[in-house]
Formats: C-alpha cells, structure tokens, sequence
C-alpha cells in the first residue's frame, strides 16, 4: 500500500486528480468506480478545471459508482445521482449512457444488484476505483459487522453512519435506513484503487485500515491485501500513523 500523507485537503485533491487524470491519459476508455461524499469533492473540482484547460477528455471513459440510498429517487436533493450530476458530471464531457448508478427506486433491489455486477464484469471491470472511508471504516456501504457482504447489496445502514450523513439532509430523520452498495469483492476486483481521507475523525479508521490486521469491523482494513492500493490523506487524517 502506497501512503501518500499530504499537508491539506487541497493538496489531497489535486494529487488524486493527477492520478485519474493520467489514468484517462494512459487509457481514453478507462473504467472508473466512483465515491460521493465531501471527501473526493476536491478531487472533481480539479478534474473539472483539468477537463477545462483541455488536459484531459471525459468522452471515452465509463463510470460507476459505488452506492446510492436505497428509496430515494434520482432527483432527491440529497440523492447520489444528484450529487454527481451537480458536483462533477454536468461539467465535463462523459457520455451520458456511460455514467452508472444504483438506482435507488429500483421495483427489484436483487434484480438491480445482479445486473449492476453483471454491466461491471461485461466491460472488463474497474480500472481504477476511487473511495471515501466512513468514519466507522465503511468503504462503499460496506458497513462494519461479522460478515461483508461479497458482492452488489441492500444494507442496512449503521447509526453512525445515519448520523454522519444527516448533514446533507434537512433532518436526520429523512436519512434513509437503508442504500444499496457494491460488495466488497466488487471493489477488491477493481484493478487499482485509490482512498481519500480528509480530517482528524478519520484518523483511527485510518490506523485500524493499516494495522497489518483484517477486520470485519473495519471494512477498510481488506485493502491491505489488494496488491494496487493507493493511500491519499491529509496530515489530520494521518495523525495516528505518523
Ligand atoms: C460514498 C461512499 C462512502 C463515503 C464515506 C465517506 O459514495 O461510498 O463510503 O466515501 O461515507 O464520506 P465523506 O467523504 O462524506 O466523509
């Protein structure tokens, strides 16, 4: 695992962004797993202005992302559908029919997850997987518990996370209980992957993920045995491995 401990979150973002902007250089029809969440917001800031001043070109590349809230509909404000849209997407030139996303309304949750594999493994898998981690450890919804979840799933969503989330929503209690995730074998197959972590109340997620121990608990810490993983964090974030 590579550690990349950078002096703040800006600079966190920009080296993320040279990475998946090289990996789009290096190959136009790359196919990129993708996070939502406060964290990688720089990081398509960057992208967007790459994307600008013309050094990199979105046309060819496909994207999926690693969850959405179970019962929201695309055009919740608070839905991950709606957050790419407007943080990332409707900025650069991804074609539209190759953006993927769970879809939260879906009639038949097990039908949905099945297909979502099924349209990973039929281009060839990720190339490059860009992840969050949740305070409790969490990447994607891979919740921490005595078992994780292998592969595309409905999960139940912990407190902690409920609780961390409700700051994009009006009220806690429209946080739904539920969202749909990718597993953890889907992320485990994605040929690199890159983690971000920005503040100091990911530190001891960032400790337990490097510790040299697998942990249910701590869903992150499975990264450890991926050969391509790469670690960008600010110093808060890295304060309890230094
Ligand atoms: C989001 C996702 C989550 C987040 C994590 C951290 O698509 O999969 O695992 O990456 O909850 O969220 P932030 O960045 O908001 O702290």
């Amino acid at each position: 695992m590579r550690i990349y401990i950078e002096e703040d979150y800006v600079s966190m973002s920009k080296k993320a962004a040279l990475i998946v902007a090289s990996q789009i250089i290096l190959n136009p029809k790359s196919v990129l797993g993708l996070a939502t969440g406060s964290t990688p917001t720089g990081m398509y800031q960057e992208l967007i202005e790459m994307y600008k001043s013309k050094e990199v070109d979105f046309s060819e590349t496909t994207t999926f992302n690693l969850d959405e809230y179970y019962g929201l509909e695309r055009e919740h404000k608070s839905s991950y559908y709606t957050y790419m849209m407007d943080v990332f997407f409707k900025y650069i030139n991804v074609q539209k029919n190759q953006i993927h996303i769970l879809n939260g309304k879906a009639q038949n949750v097990v039908t949905e997850c099945l297909a979502y594999e099924e349209l990973i493994n039929s281009v060839g898998g990720i190339d490059l997987q860009i992840l969050g981690i949740g305070a409790n450890g969490h990447i994607g919804f891979n919740e921490p518990s005595k078992k994780l979840n292998v592969t595309t799933h409905l999960v139940q969503l912990t407190e902690k996370t409920i609780q961390d989330n409700s700051r994009f929503f009006d009220r806690k209690e429209d946080v739904p209980r539920e969202a749909i995730s990718v597993g953890i074998a889907t992320i485990m197959k994605a040929k690199k992957i890159v983690l971000l972590a920005s503040g100091r109340n990911k530190a001891e997620a960032i400790m337990e993920m490097t510790s040299g121990y697998v942990n249910t608990q701590v869903p992150a810490s499975i990264l450890q045995t991926h050969s391509d993983v790469t670690l960008i964090i600010d110093k808060e974030a890295g304060v309890l491995i230094e």
